[in-house]
């Protein structure tokens, strides 16, 4: 992910960059990525269902390949909706669970894929989450890119819906998906 934040700071040079990582040495590795891209981004250990930022920090909250991983998708979720500004927006690229056949082999294989893969849930219907929970989806794509069984991925973006929007909304959630974080602001 970090390499294509590039783009957006060549187009937008003030753009500030802010990042979570629980694993140290994944930690280091995305500090070394972005020294190589020359990107300035504010790194912190973190985990997605306990953000390390104030409410409405957000212009853009980005999550990449990790509602797969989180432990409680639900939780980051609403943690997504607490820091993002209420005129911000939701970014995600993520890999989902597959229709037909597929999924039913994704079911079967995640509980000895988590195991082996960090965690890592093949068959987490994130998308389906994001629409259910605190946001509004504006666009979605189904993406035939990944490597199987981690496909298909699903890029989209959604923005916050209002605090009484969303409790109806999850009281008719039991669970979501997987999670988190790269974003920009001006102000943290
Ligand atoms: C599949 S890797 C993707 C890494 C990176 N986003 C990328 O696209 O290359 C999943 C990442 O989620 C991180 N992760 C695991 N649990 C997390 C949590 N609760 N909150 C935030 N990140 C978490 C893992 O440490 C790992 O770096």
């Amino acid at each position: 992910m970090i390499p294509y934040l590039q783009t957006a700071v060549q187009r937008e040079p003030a753009l500030h960059l802010h990042a979570i990582e629980p694993d140290p040495n994944r930690r280091e590795q995305a500090k070394q990525t972005a020294s190589t891209h020359d990107l300035d981004i504010q790194l912190r250990s973190g985990r997605a269902e306990s953000l390390p930022y104030a409410d409405d920090t957000f212009d853009v909250v980005i999550a990449s390949a990790v509602f797969c991983t989180v432990e409680d998708p639900s939780r980051a979720l609403e943690e997504v909706h607490r820091v993002v500004k209420s005129d911000g927006v939701f970014r995600f690229l993520e890999h989902v669970r597959s229709d037909g056949w597929r999924g039913y082999v994704q079911d079967g294989v995640t509980p000895l894929w988590k195991r082996i893969d960090n965690g890592c849930h093949l068959n987490r219907r994130t998308d389906d989450w994001i629409a259910a929970g605190p946001f509004a989806l504006n666009e979605i794509e189904t993406l035939s890119i990944g490597v199987s069984p981690s496909r298909p991925f699903v890029r989209g973006t959604a923005t916050p819906v209002s605090r009484t929007e969303t409790d109806s909304r999850i009281d008719r959630r039991e669970h979501v998906s997987s999670s988190v974080l790269e974003s920009s602001s001006e102000d943290i």
